[in-house]
């Protein structure tokens, strides 16, 4: 059995002071979240003070990006290790917003889960199509070559047991646009079965997540689908209350 996961990436969002009520509000209800494990991304500069905060939680941190170089000359970049020492167990890799905005090719991503997972960092990657893959029927195909980035790499399979996948379709993040659980299940199924071609075993046990509009109110129908293993959360995961129901229905 898989155990669930639910991941809040703040993006770039909030206060110094909003992050710390936000983490606060977490933790007066973790207890009520009995089987999933639950992590918050919080933008890099909040981080000292999550980690300050969540010590002696079950709740984990993680990083909303890295570089992947270990140290140099890379003005504004973040390693992984740096993150390791704020107390990060996780890293988001290759958000769609990353690969929109910052440029992010396939290949840089693949270099940012080899360096993350060399630091001992899970990474957390994110696949997806955007509305006009989806409706000219290029879903898998996109799908698949933003994987075979990482699952081609030198030890790829070995990179990817020790990562989580993300399927987060950019039509539905932050549109309010959900994909219905039948279509999250299609893409995470054939996700399972891509990887399993490589890697039978790594296939069955890698956690993979759901990202794109998910709300108190979808998420036990979505996390109910047999390779929905949890969430990346964006805008619900702002507000303590309704992040805490998303992750009590990854039960
Ligand atoms: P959303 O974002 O939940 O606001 O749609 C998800 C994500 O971008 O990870």
């Amino acid at each position: 059995m898989r155990q669930s996961l639910v991941a809040g990436n703040w993006k770039m969002n909030g206060s110094r002071a909003a992050a710390r009520d936000l983490v606060e509000g977490i933790k007066a209800g973790i207890g009520s979240v009995k089987k999933a494990k639950v992590a918050i991304c919080p933008p890099f500069v909040y981080l000292a003070d999550c980690a300050a905060l969540l010590k002696g939680t079950p709740i984990a941190l993680g990083g909303q990006n890295l570089y992947h170089a270990a140290s140099g000359a890379y003005t504004g970049e973040i390693s992984a290790a740096m993150l390791g020492d704020f107390g990060c167990g996780y890293v988001i890799v290759g958000h769609s917003e990353r690969r929109a905005l910052c440029g992010e090719s396939d290949e840089t991503v693949a270099r940012k889960v080899l360096a993350a997972v060399k630091a001992g960092l899970t990474p957390i990657l994110c696949v997806g199509e955007s509305l006009e893959e989806r409706e000219s029927g290029h879903t898998e195909q996109v799908v698949a070559r933003q994987l075979d980035a990482v699952l081609h790499a030198a030890e790829g399979s070995v990179l990817l047991a020790k990562s989580v996948v993300a399927y987060e379709p950019v039509w539905a993040i932050g549109t309010g646009r959900t994909a219905t659980p039948q279509q999250a299940q299609d893409v995470h199924a054939f996700i399972r079965q891509r990887l399993a071609v490589q890697n039978a075993d790594m296939a069955r046990k890698i956690q993979l997540l759901y990202g794109g509009s998910v709300r108190a109110s979808n998420a036990a129908e979505l996390f109910g689908m047999p390779d929905i293993d949890g969430g990346l959360i964006g805008g619900a995961s702002l507000q303590a209350d309704e992040f805490l129901a998303i992750c009590r229905a990854a039960g």
